[in-house]
């Protein structure tokens, strides 16, 4: 019975963080962690989640605090205070023990062009909220971007604004996350190239026009694809549909229009970059195609 009442005390205090607490500590199951009251108080008083009741595993003195083999009931929002005036706040967490890992997590990213922007995501059931940072190749780090999930699932936008396009990429990215749970606290660093993860956005303007017996086709890079043509070249691969329904595709590089001798019912296109990442764009829609004119005898 007791120890039913324990339990369900220790599951009461754990408060599920929807952000990151402004300022907090991270330290290991069963070591003790050290909690230092920033003020220029001599004695301070704390509380723990506010509560003012000591735990038998606390120590004060003067303005720091020592946790005493830090545990789940002794995580949580410890505040320092000179009477009723608040002087200070630290979010104490453990150190994940039963982390997802790497693969676990399955983290992936995309680049939709070589202009430093990409998409990144990941799976984590047990934690609830994360931040995410890039660290350029000069040793600085982007902003926190903070990330809250959807059953499980983290998707990331980040933007390195010193990545340049023109220079040959010769140090990895490295993504940096960090993650909460009620209680406890992940951390992982992975690292890519963007030309490794860079995937199109879908051509566009797909347009077919009937020119006698053939078709004429043009199109147009992503919007998002960088400038000049010449030096980000795209490989496109085109794939029709023909009026018995077989669907053929073409690869194409260099261009942006063709006449296609056969009829068909529908055009769709694609791309991807030809010297780095083997991923094609997502499919363009389909573009139907207008229905040949009936050369009927003429009617007078
Ligand atoms: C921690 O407690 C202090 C004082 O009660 C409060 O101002 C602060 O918002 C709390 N922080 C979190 C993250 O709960
Ligand atoms: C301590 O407080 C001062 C003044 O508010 C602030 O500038 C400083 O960054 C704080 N230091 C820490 C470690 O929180
Ligand atoms: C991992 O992600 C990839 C692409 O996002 C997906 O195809 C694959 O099924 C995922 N694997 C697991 C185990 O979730
Ligand atoms: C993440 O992105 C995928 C694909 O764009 C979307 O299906 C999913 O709902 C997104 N999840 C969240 C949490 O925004
Ligand atoms: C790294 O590059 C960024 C953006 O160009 C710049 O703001 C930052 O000061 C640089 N950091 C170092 C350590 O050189
Ligand atoms: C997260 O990991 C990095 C690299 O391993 C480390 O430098 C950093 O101190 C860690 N952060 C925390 C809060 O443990
Ligand atoms: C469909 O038409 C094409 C060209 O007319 C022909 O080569 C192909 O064998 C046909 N496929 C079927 C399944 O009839």
């Amino acid at each position: 019975m007791l120890l039913l009442v324990g339990l369900v005390l220790c599951l009461t205090s754990a408060h599920a963080l929807s952000s990151f607490p402004q300022k907090f500590q991270v330290g290991n199951l069963d070591e003790d962690m050290v909690v230092k009251c920033n003020t220029s108080e001599e004695q301070v008083t704390w509380t723990l989640n506010g509560e003012a009741e000591p735990m038998a595993e606390l120590v004060t003195e003067g303005r720091t605090l020592t946790i005493l083999g830090l545990d789940l009931p002794a995580t949580g929002n410890y505040s320092c205070w000179a009477g009723s005036v608040l002087l200070d706040t630290t979010y104490v967490l453990v150190r994940s023990t039963s982390p997802p890992g790497k693969e676990g997590m399955n983290i992936s990213c995309q680049a939709d062009s070589y202009r430093g922007s990409l998409r990144c995501s990941w799976r984590a059931p047990s934690f609830t909220v994360f931040r995410a940072r890039l660290m350029r190749s000069n040793g600085s780090f982007s902003d926190w971007v903070h990330v809250a999930g959807r059953r499980g699932r983290f998707n990331a936008s980040l933007i390195d604004p010193s990545f340049c396009p023109f220079a040959e990429e010769l140090h990895p990215l490295q993504l940096h996350l960090e993650g909460l749970s009620d209680n406890s606290f992940i951390n992982l660093t992975v690292h890519f190239f963007i030309r490794d993860i860079v995937q199109p956005d879908p051509p566009q303007e797909l347009t077919v026009r009937r020119r006698g017996d053939q078709l004429h086709l043009s199109w147009a890079p992503p919007a998002s694809w960088p400038l000049p043509r010449s030096y980000f070249a795209l490989l496109y691969r085109l794939q029709y549909e023909l009026p018995n329904g077989t669907q053929v595709n073409k690869d194409l590089e260099g261009t942006e229009e063709m006449s296609l001798q056969e009829d068909a019912r529908r055009v769709r296109i694609s791309c991807r970059d030809p010297y780095a990442s083997p991923t094609w764009s997502p499919w363009s829609a389909w573009q139907e195609v207008e229905v040949a004119q009936q050369r009927g005898p003429a009617v007078h």
